[in-house]
């Protein structure tokens, strides 16, 4: 098997022989995140990030897997200190940390800006997350904790739950369990459905979905939970962010008696409490660790 995307943009840009490849060699890259085993694979490579927006998880674990394949990082995880402050816009900005790395490592407000970058630049691209649009490593690791859990990607049940408008880790998920035998149940508060465009697609790749309303009734129902956060950052008007906020929560006296395991891109607001921590069914702070074998596998595969 081989991997031949330069950029890591959109998950559709993925086969699905790229998505079983990067899950394959995370499982190869544990040893090296867990700090058992050390790697040069990268020695003497930069990775330039660059972050408009913020970020915790994303940003330290593509920093964690370069150091822990023997490369290094430079770049700002914050507008203020650089010349973006000036008004130097993106375009400028990305040809100079271009050249002073070997792959560039965006998050940016604007859907489209990773694509507009790596159209633009000669290193390779990874989009972190523009706007509302894709973030496709989230979505590696997504599955890769999927398939560590269940030990299986097909014939599952999911619930995907929160923000489905705006949510830019559901619109990369779903394109990615379109390739599997998956069964997609959508909950949402009526005005953060997942867009049309989006099931229309879904459709199209003969992806089974429904729609539903209540999250407690579907508990039993599924294998995985993918609760989200309300996007609050995307509402153009907080009244409505008000509307819909702490619509949907899960608590430890929701999961007794199932086995079906909780999953949430982080971070949490108030939709999983505190009390689901000391679960088995608690799959999030796991999820997140998996972030740092899964990305060690994308810049072990795009960077030469
Ligand atoms: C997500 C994001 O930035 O889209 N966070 C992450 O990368 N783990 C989810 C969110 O912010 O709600």
């Amino acid at each position: 098997m081989s991997f031949n995307l330069k950029d890591i943009i959109s998950i559709r840009d993925f086969k699905k022989s790229d998505v079983d490849y990067i899950l394959n060699l995370a499982e190869d890259m544990e040893p090296i995140a867990k700090s058992q085993k050390v790697s040069h694979l990268k020695e003497g490579k930069l990775l330039g990030v660059m972050f408009y927006e913020p970020s915790t998880r994303t940003r330290l674990s593509f920093e964690t897997a370069m150091k822990r394949l023997g490369g290094d990082v430079v770049g700002f995880n914050q507008k203020q200190g650089t010349s973006v402050q000036k008004g130097e816009v993106l375009y400028d900005t990305a040809q100079i940390v271009s050249q002073y790395s070997d792959a560039l490592v965006l998050r940016h407000d604007m859907e489209g800006a990773a694509r507009f970058v790596a159209d633009n630049v000669d290193v390779p691209v990874v989009n972190a997350g523009d706007g509302a649009g894709q973030h496709p490593s989230q979505t590696l690791l997504d599955l890769y904790t999927i398939k560590k859990s269940l030990g299986k990607l097909n014939d599952i049940k999911i619930a995907i739950v929160g923000d489905l408008k705006y949510g830019r880790t559901v619109h990369s998920l779903v394109y990615a369990l379109a390739m599997y035998n998956v069964e997609i149940i959508f909950i949402s508060p009526d005005q953060l459905r997942m867009p049309d465009e989006i099931l229309d697609d879904l459709k199209k790749l003969n992806c089974k979905f429904s729609i539903e309303s209540s999250l407690i009734e579907n508990i039993d129902n599924v294998d995985v939970i993918y609760m989200t956060r309300i996007q609050k950052e995307r509402f153009p008007d907080h009244k409505e962010y008000m509307k819909v906020k702490g619509q949907y929560t899960i608590n430890k006296k929701n999961l007794e008696n199932t086995d079906t395991i909780v999953m949430h891109p982080l971070p949490r607001v108030d939709e999983i409490d505190f009390n689901v921590d000391q679960l088995d069914n608690a799959m999030y702070f796991k999820q997140a660790f998996n972030g740092v074998p899964v990305r060690m596998a994308l810049l072990d595969s795009i960077i030469k």
